[in-house]
Formats: structure tokens, C-alpha cells, sequence
């Protein structure tokens, strides 16, 4: 490697007859596989055993309302520091989208979709809108539907996203870099606001602009639900579940997680993101 940087990169001769550029890409190549073998080696060999795994807020919660209600003046406590504590502002909070899921029409229950949806996506959107995020109504259900957004840079995009907004006021967006590495974001902003501004919401499924979900079968599916008891009560999370995943520890995959960030063998158990 060390040769290839000293022919290649060599000022004043021609590189391309001390070194043929298949073999400086080869070189880099190797050197860069050798890289990502020792750091995957070196994630493997160093990490902790999941049977140690301490989610880093497994809080008291009984203690942590209580010292709350005993100082009314307090906003959080010492011992609980919220590890992701964003408040992005709402550039399009939408918060009377569920107003009709208040109304509470008899036995009917209430499904939310929230559809995580990339800003330039609009094409998407009008698809989606054209098919199964049409709200529907039956007897037993009743559909809502928002997509959720990130913000831009972009004056342009971002008019673009209030003129759609306009038309179709089926958006939530928030101020946040709207990029794939902030998903979480996304996620994160997805619940806030299906707890604070649609809190009839009986079951939440999060997906994807990308993906087609059945809603014929996603009603079958709560139907068994509540015949078996879940109700909106329930502490149930369903889709499809990776039981025991393995963090990425190869510096080029694009879920590369450093032992600094995540020291565990796996995760925990969790329903892929693009629907659940
Ligand atoms: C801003 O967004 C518009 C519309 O989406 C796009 O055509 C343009 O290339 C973007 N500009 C920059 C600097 O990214
Ligand atoms: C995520 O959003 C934050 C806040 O807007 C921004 O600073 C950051 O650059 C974004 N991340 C990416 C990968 O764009």
C-alpha cells in the first residue's frame, strides 16, 4: 500500500508508468480489506457477552415520577439523563390530522399509519396515496394516515413539500436533517406526535414510502389481535422480528457499529424498522 501511495501520488513523473492503476486500486483494495478484517476481528474478539447487556436507561420509573411530583418545578432529575433529548421544531406539526379518531365512533378501533417517507419522495406519495394509504372505513376500523418527514437546507424543496402539504395536508415534518442516518430522528418524532396529537389511536404501524403493506390484512391481523384480548392497552410490538441480530462490526458496511457505541454481542430482539 505504502508503494502504490508514494508512486501514485509522486508529483512531477508520469504515475501511470510506475504504477498501472489496476494495481494501486488492487493495493488499496487490499489494504482497505485488511483494514476492515482487523477492525471486524478486533469488534468480534472485544465485545461483551449479551448476557451483560444494561440498556443504558433502565430506569426506576416509580422513583423518577415521585421526585418529579415532590419538586413540581423540576423538568427531569440528575440520575436520569435522557441520552437523546431533541426538540426539533415542527415545521408542519398537523396536529388536528387525527381529529376524527377523537370522535370515537362506537366499537370501531382506530388504525394509525405512519409512513416514514424520504423529503424528494413525492412520487412515492402520490402512489401510496392512489392505493393502500387511502383511509379506508368499515365497519370494525377506521384508517388514518400521515407521512413523516425531515427538514431541508433546500428553500426550494422545501417549498415544494408546503405546496404539497396544501393540497393533500396528510404531512408531519419536523425540523431535522431529513437523511437516512437520521431515521431515528424520524422514528422519534413519528411517536411523539402520534402520542401527543393522536393519542385514539388504538394500534400504530410504522413503514415505509418504499414498501406495500396489505391493509386488507393488516385488518385481518388486528381483527385476531383483539379477538384474542390485545387491546390498545396492551404492551405488544409485532412484525418481523430479528431475534438474536449481530451488530455490524465491518467498518464499510453501511450498519457499521463501533464497540464504543454498542459493546454487545447482539441486540436486542427487534421488528425490522421498515414495518411494524
Ligand atoms: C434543491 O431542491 C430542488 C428541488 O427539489 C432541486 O432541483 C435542486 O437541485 C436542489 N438544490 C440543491 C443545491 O441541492
Ligand atoms: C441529522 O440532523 C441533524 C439536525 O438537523 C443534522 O445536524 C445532521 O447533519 C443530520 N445528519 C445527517 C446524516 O444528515
Amino acid at each position: 500500500m505504502r508503494n502504490c501511495i508514494i508512486f501514485c501520488g509522486g508529483s512531477g513523473s508520469n504515475p501511470a508508468s510506475f504504477c498501472p492503476v489496476n494495481g494501486c486500486l488492487f493495493t488499496l483494495a487490499t489494504g482497505s480489506v485488511l483494514l476492515s478484517l482487523v477492525a471486524m476481528l478486533h469488534g468480534y474478539l472485544f465485545c461483551l457477552p449479551f448476557s451483560q447487556f444494561v440498556y443504558p436507561l433502565e430506569l426506576d420509573f416509580n422513583r423518577l415520577v415521585l421526585e418529579l411530583e415532590s419538586t413540581p418545578t423540576a423538568s427531569s432529575v440528575s440520575w436520569a439523563v435522557p441520552i437523546n433529548n431533541k426538540n426539533f421544531p415542527a415545521l408542519h406539526p398537523n396536529s388536528n390530522r387525527c381529529a376524527n379518531f377523537e370522535v370515537g365512533e362506537g366499537s370501531k378501533y382506530r388504525l394509525l399509519m405512519l409512513i416514514k417517507s424520504a423529503l424528494p419522495n413525492f412520487a412515492f406519495r402520490q402512489a401510496l396515496r392512489a392505493t393502500w394509504a387511502n383511509e379506508i372505513n368499515t365497519a370494525t376500523v377506521q384508517i388514518g394516515y400521515a407521512f413523516v418527514l425531515g427538514g431541508t437546507h433546500n428553500s426550494t424543496a422545501q417549498a415544494a413539500v408546503d405546496r404539497e402539504q396544501i393540497t393533500y395536508g396528510d404531512l408531519i415534518q419536523q425540523a431535522f436533517v431529513d437523511a437516512y442516518f437520521n431515521n431515528t430522528y424520524k422514528l422519534m418524532f413519528a411517536i411523539d406526535w402520534a402520542a401527543a396529537s393522536c393519542p385514539g389511536a388504538d394500534f400504530i404501524l410504522f413503514a415505509d414510502d418504499d414498501y406495500y403493506v396489505s391493509t386488507y390484512n393488516l385488518v385481518n391481523l388486528l381483527g385476531q389481535l383483539q379477538a384474542n384480548g390485545y387491546t390498545a392497552d396492551s404492551l405488544l410490538v409485532t412484525g418481523h422480528v430479528f431475534s438474536s441480530p449481530v451488530p455490524k462490526r465491518n467498518l464499510f458496511n453501511k450498519w457499521y457499529t463501533s464497540l464504543a457505541e454498542y459493546p454487545y454481542t447482539f441486540w436486542p430482539p427487534y421488528p425490522t424498522g421498515a414495518r411494524f
